[in-house]
C-alpha cells in the first residue's frame, strides 16, 4: 500500500513523503528521490529502522552525506572530473578535491523529483538538461521503488538526447542493529567478489586485485570491524573501507545483526558494488546523532571512474537507448 502527504518546501518547491508498506515499511521524500526509513520486523517482533536519514530539506541536502539518495548523473568519483566521449572532452564539477563526485554540486541528491504511483511502486522522475554538471545530452531518469513482502527493489531508467555518461544508484547506509545504534562494525557481511579495486590518495581506483589473503577478503561471512583496523595501506588511504568490489554474482552480498536478527540480501544486475564504511561521519543528527562508522554503504554500479578505463563496462547511455537497472534488498529474520 501506498499513502503520502505533504511534507516542506524546499527551494519554493513543494516537497512529499510517501510510505510504502507492506511486510517492511519505507518512507521516500520526493527532494533528492530520499530513502528516509525502512524498517523491518525484528527478533523481538518489533520493527526497526535499518537505515540512517536525516529529518528536514535543508539537512537531507547540505548535512546528510548523501543519505538515501538516488545519486547521479555518474555515482562516485570521476578522476579530474574529465572524460571524452565520442572524441569530445567533457570537464565536469570537481567537487571532490580534483574529483567529480556523485554527479557534483547540484546531483540528482538535490533535485526534487516528480511522484506518480503504479500498483505497489513509487515511479520518480526528473530531467537533467543538456550541460548540467557538464554532461551532454538532456537525460530523463526515473527511479521506480517497490516493496514487496519484504522487498525493496529499486530500477533505475534513463534516456538521453546525446550520448552520454549514466550511473546512477542508490546512498542508502545501513545499520542492520538499527539506525540508533551507532556502530556497524558487528554486522556480519559476505560479498560474492574474489576481487576488488585498489585505490589512490584521491580514492581514484587503481588496479583491480584479488581479496584473497586480504581484509577485503569477505567471500566468508565475518564482521565488518573484524579486518577494518589493519595496518593495510588500502585501508589507510580511504580510513576504512571505500572500495569497489568486482561482483561475480546476481547475489552481490548477504549481511545480518545477531542483535536484531535481521538479515539482508543485496541482489544486482550491475557489476560493481562500493563498501563504504562511513568513515566520513562526523556526528550529524538526523533522527539519531550520526558518527564515524555508525553506517555502511552498498552501492550497487558501474566501477567507478569507469568512463577512464578499458579494463570494465563503461557507463555510456548511446543517444535513444534506454537505460534499466535493478537492485534488490531483501529482508528475512536469522
Ligand atoms: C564514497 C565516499 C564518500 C561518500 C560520501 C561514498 O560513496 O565512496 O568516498 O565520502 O560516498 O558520502
Amino acid at each position: 500500500m501506498i499513502t503520502h502527504q505533504f511534507f516542506e518546501k524546499y527551494n519554493g518547491k513543494d516537497t512529499y513523503l510517501y510510505l510504502l508498506s507492506d511486510k517492511i515499511d519505507v518512507i521516500v521524500c520526493t527532494l533528492g528521490a530520499t530513502i528516509l526509513s525502512v524498517r523491518v520486523p525484528d527478533r523481538f517482533g518489533n520493527k526497526t529502522d535499518v537505515v540512517l536519514g536525516m529529518t528536514n530539506p535543508d539537512d537531507i541536502v547540505n548535512k546528510g552525506d548523501y543519505m538515501g539518495a538516488v545519486i547521479g548523473r555518474c555515482a562516485n568519483r570521476i578522476a579530474d572530473g574529465r572524460f571524452t566521449l565520442n572524441d569530445v572532452i567533457y570537464q565536469l564539477a570537481q567537487n571532490n578535491g580534483a574529483s567529480h563526485l556523485h554527479g557534483g554540486e547540484n546531483g540528482f541528491d538535490k533535485k526534487v523529483f516528480n511522484a506518480s504511483v503504479d500498483g505497489n511502486s513509487l515511479i520518480l522522475e526528473t530531467t537533467s538538461l543538456d550541460g548540467d554538471e557538464g554532461y551532454p545530452g538532456t537525460l530523463k531518469m526515473g527511479v521506480k521503488y517497490t516493496v514487496h513482502g519484504s522487498t525493496l527493489a529499486i530500477e533505475y531508467f534513463g534516456e538521453s538526447d546525446k550520448d552520454t555518461v549514466f550511473n546512477p544508484t542508490n546512498h542508502l547506509y545501513f545499520n542492520l542493529n538499527g539506525e540508533e545504534d551507532g556502530n556497524i562494525l558487528d554486522n556480519v557481511l559476505q560479498i560474492n567478489a574474489d576481487s576488488y579495486l585498489e585505490v589512490d590518495q584521491n580514492l581514484i581506483p587503481t588496479v583491480k586485485s584479488p581479496v584473497a589473503n586480504t581484509p577485503f577478503d569477505f567471500t566468508q561471512a565475518k564482521p565488518i570491524g573484524q579486518n577494518i583496523d589493519d595496518n593495510d595501506m588500502q585501508l589507510r588511504l580511504a580510513g576504512g573501507y571505500d572500495h569497489n568490489f568486482c561482483l561475480e554474482d546476481n547475489l552481490a552480498a548477504t549481511v545480518y545483526s545477531v542483535k536484531s536478527g535481521i538479515c539482508m540480501d543485496v541482489f544486482t544486475d550491475c557489476c560493481g558494488m562500493q563498501l563504504y564504511s562511513g568513515n566520513f561521519l562526523k556526528g550529524q543528527e538526523g533522527k539519531s546523532v550520526y558518527n564515524k562508522r555508525s553506517g555502511f554503504c552498498l552501492e550497487t554500479q558501474f566501477y567507478p571512474n569507469a568512463i577512464n578505463r578499458d579494463d570494465c563496462l563503461k557507463p555510456i547511455l548511446k543517444a535513444g537507448d534506454k537505460y534499466h537497472s535493478s537492485t534488490q534488498y531483501v529482508f528475512t529474520l536469522l
